[in-house]
């Protein structure tokens, strides 16, 4: 009995003790669950705050990154910003002056241009106060009127104006409207610039030159009257941007070009929509012959009219006398080329007495 007690004792011992040895296994089994579990979560852990670091870090680097670019582009905003353009609105210089005959060239249909830039051509002469002016481009003589308006009160202030067309109507506005003006005015018609200059002499202070528009137009404009000008003068042009607010079919680059390629501070209305100023003046840089030969090489391009033979030969001799041979050789180069070229690819113009 005993030893099978004794052995059933050792039986439940065994069994106790394999009981206990379950238990214990079981334990480990369950803490080393547990070890790994946490182990995983310290990962995870330290992953994310990887991560968050690693997206921190980036976070910054980007911050700094764009806090330079901002930094240069600021600089370059300001290392960019065109030194040679006034920001002084010459369509608020003064407008009381033009509003004296601003409701006479309404009423009458006088003008070509919108209030805006008869505002600012008037601002042009208000603020720079020329004496002797010359305008290119006269029609009705709204412009004209606004010019003779503009310089009643400075003494002996005097405008030329010059129109191809000899047309009875050409500066009429002044005429009609406006002709205690008339002892402050010269009219020109019937040719171009080159056959006027040497009339109207040197010291221009200003020219306004609103003429052909197309090319090459505006662009022999300014070189026929720049032999004539003050260092230092104001040259105006209307029609700048008609490249961008006509039609295609208006192709009208010369104003644009011309505008665009003198050497001068820029002058341009309030507003904007800066490409679509359609009047601006330019100060001229002094000693403008240094510049000469970039402005031949403007009147490169493919003419949309050919000029009358009878003027291509008055330039060819007026360049002679103003212009080194270089200039010569590029107007005779680019007549060549367009005397065939404007044959075989005939484009819209406006002004038929520019060509034959
Ligand atoms: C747009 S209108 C001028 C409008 C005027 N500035 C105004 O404010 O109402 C253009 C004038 O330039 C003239 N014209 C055209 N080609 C020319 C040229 N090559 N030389 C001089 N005048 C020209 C035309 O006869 C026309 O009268």
């Amino acid at each position: 009995m005993k030893l099978i007690q004794k052995k059933g004792y050792k039986k439940v011992k065994i069994r106790k003790k394999q009981k206990y040895d379950c238990n214990y296994y079981l334990n480990i089994k369950i803490s080393l669950i547990n070890l790994i579990l946490i182990l995983f979560c310290i990962i995870i852990l330290i992953i994310t705050f990887y991560i968050i670091i690693k997206r921190r870090n980036k976070n910054i680097l980007i911050n700094k990154i764009s806090n330079k670019q901002n930094k240069t582009e600021n600089n370059n905003v300001l290392e960019n910003s065109n030194e040679n353009e006034e920001k002084i609105y010459l369509d608020q210089f003064e407008t009381y002056i033009y509003n004296n005959i601003k409701e006479q060239l309404d009423k009458h249909d006088c003008c070509q241009m919108w209030d805006n830039q008869r505002e600012f051509l008037n601002g042009v002469v208000r603020k720079f106060r020329p004496k002797k002016i010359v305008e290119i481009g006269v029609y009705k003589g709204g412009g004209t009127s606004i010019i003779l308006n503009a310089i009643q009160d400075i003494e002996n202030a005097h405008l030329y104006s010059i129109d191809l067309s000899d047309d009875h109507n050409i500066g009429k506005c002044v005429r009609n409207l406006f002709p205690n003006f008339l002892n402050k005015w010269t009219l020109f018609t019937g040719d171009i610039t080159a056959k006027f200059m040497e009339q109207i002499g040197n010291n221009i202070d200003m020219v306004m030159i609103d003429s052909a528009h197309f090319e090459p137009g505006e662009i022999l404009d300014f070189i026929m009257v720049l032999p004539f000008l003050k260092e230092e003068a104001i040259v105006g042009i209307h029609d700048i941007a008609n490249q961008i607010t006509k039609s295609p079919k208006r192709n009208e680059y010369a104003p644009y070009i011309i505008f665009n390629i003198i050497r001068g501070k820029t002058y341009l209305p309030s507003g904007e929509k800066r490409l679509r100023h359609d009047i601006g003046a330019k100060k001229l840089e002094i000693n403008q012959m240094k510049y000469i030969h970039d402005y031949f090489r403007a009147l490169g391009g493919q003419w949309q009219y050919f000029p009358k033979e009878k003027h291509i030969q008055l330039m060819i001799e007026y360049f002679k006398k103003y212009y080194d041979n270089d200039c010569l050789i590029m107007f005779n180069e680019t007549v060549e080329f367009n005397r065939h070229f404007v044959k075989k690819n005939p484009r819209g113009q406006i002004y038929g007495y520019n060509s034959d």
